[in-house]
């Protein structure tokens, strides 16, 4: 099966990105075909459904966005989209574990560790994350950036994957002690669980696109509030949308506190409204052509 096979979790998407998402499943499709060909053939078939499962790709676009908004050809970032989207792939396998949100149905299927089991799931999280690496740093290389930016870029993404960024976010998420934390905690787990990948997509491409400090700088304020607003609003749909709709699970667990559990969904709304005109004038002034960047985040607010 090709993996765009299954459209599951795009209900609702402009279809202002179908061209881009199209490019985005060919070079997904072609760096799975590249993995070693004595592996085991579960295990690939298991991690191609992990990442042919439909989903917006808004992680590659983003990276995509950057690098032309740097005025550099995004053709040339492919690899680097991939390894996002493989990395968040991993999350959502792990996320959707019964040890964690226990979620049967992801992108309008079954999850993962339903259709292979939960052994083949964890490895197809390993898996992904070690490929995206190899991707990363290949396409670091096939770009012409040196040792040190290289390593700079695959060290920027470990540390938002790692325990103070998506794995630290997911820790909190599931902690009993946040159960009845305060809205800026409940905040700051937006910012760890979602926010730091969505830097990690930005700030790799805004390294591939040789940006300078100032402008890596405010990329990074512009894809942190993007990303908190992102989740606030999954949280919000995760209150309003059916299964069906969103192609996966909502209201599982009642007791899980989200600020749109907690606010309300008019008062979250406002709130991820204003986390997106932060996003917005992250970029005032910068000088990069920033309109793709810009109307990610318009085209994603409702
Ligand atoms: C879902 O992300 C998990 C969150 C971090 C909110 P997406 O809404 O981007 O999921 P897909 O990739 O489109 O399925
Ligand atoms: C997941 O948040 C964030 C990740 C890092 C994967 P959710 O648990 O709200 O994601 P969904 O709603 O299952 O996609
Ligand atoms: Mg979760
Ligand atoms: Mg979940
Ligand atoms: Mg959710």
């Amino acid at each position: 099966m090709g993996l765009s096979d299954n459209a599951g979790g795009r209900t609702g998407l402009e279809p202002r990105w179908t061209p881009q998402i199209e490019i985005i499943e060919s070079a997904l499709e072609s760096s799975l075909n590249d993995l070693p060909e004595n592996a085991e053939a579960g295990l690939i078939s298991a991690m191609r459904y992990a990442v042919g499962a439909g989903g917006k790709r808004l992680r590659p676009r983003l990276l995509l966005a950057t690098v032309e908004s740097l005025g550099l050809r995004s053709e040339n970032a492919l690899d680097a989209a991939c390894a996002v989207e493989l990395v968040h792939c991993a999350s959502l396998v792990l996320d959707d574990l019964p040890a964690m949100d226990d979620a049967s149905l992801r992108r309008g299927r079954r999850s993962v560790h339903l259709e292979f089991g939960e052994a083949t799931a964890i490895l197809v999280t390993h898996g992904l994350l070690a490929e995206a690496f190899r991707l990363i740093a290949s396409n670091c290389r096939l770009m012409g950036l040196g040792g040190s930016e290289t390593a700079e870029a695959v060290a920027f993404l470990a540390t938002q994957v790692g325990v103070g960024g998506m794995v630290g976010g997911q820790a909190m998420d599931l902690s009993q002690d946040t159960v009845d934390a305060p809205e800026t905690v409940l905040e700051e787990i937006c910012r760890r669980k979602t926010a730091s990948l969505i830097c990690a997509c930005v700030r790799i491409g805004g390294l591939l696109g040789r940006a300078s400090d100032e402008i890596l700088e405010a990329l990074d304020l512009f894809a942190e509030k993007f990303g908190i607003a992102f989740q606030i609003r999954d949280d919000i749909l995760d209150v309003l949308v059916t299964e069906e709709a969103a192609g996966k699970n909502v209201r599982q667990d009642q007791s899980n506190a989200t600020l749109a559990r907690r606010l309300g969904v008019d008062e979250a709304r406002l709130l991820a409204e204003s986390f997106e005109r932060q996003a917005l004038s992250a970029l005032e002034g910068l000088k990069i052509d920033s309109g793709a960047l810009k109307e990610h985040v318009l085209r994603h607010a409702d």
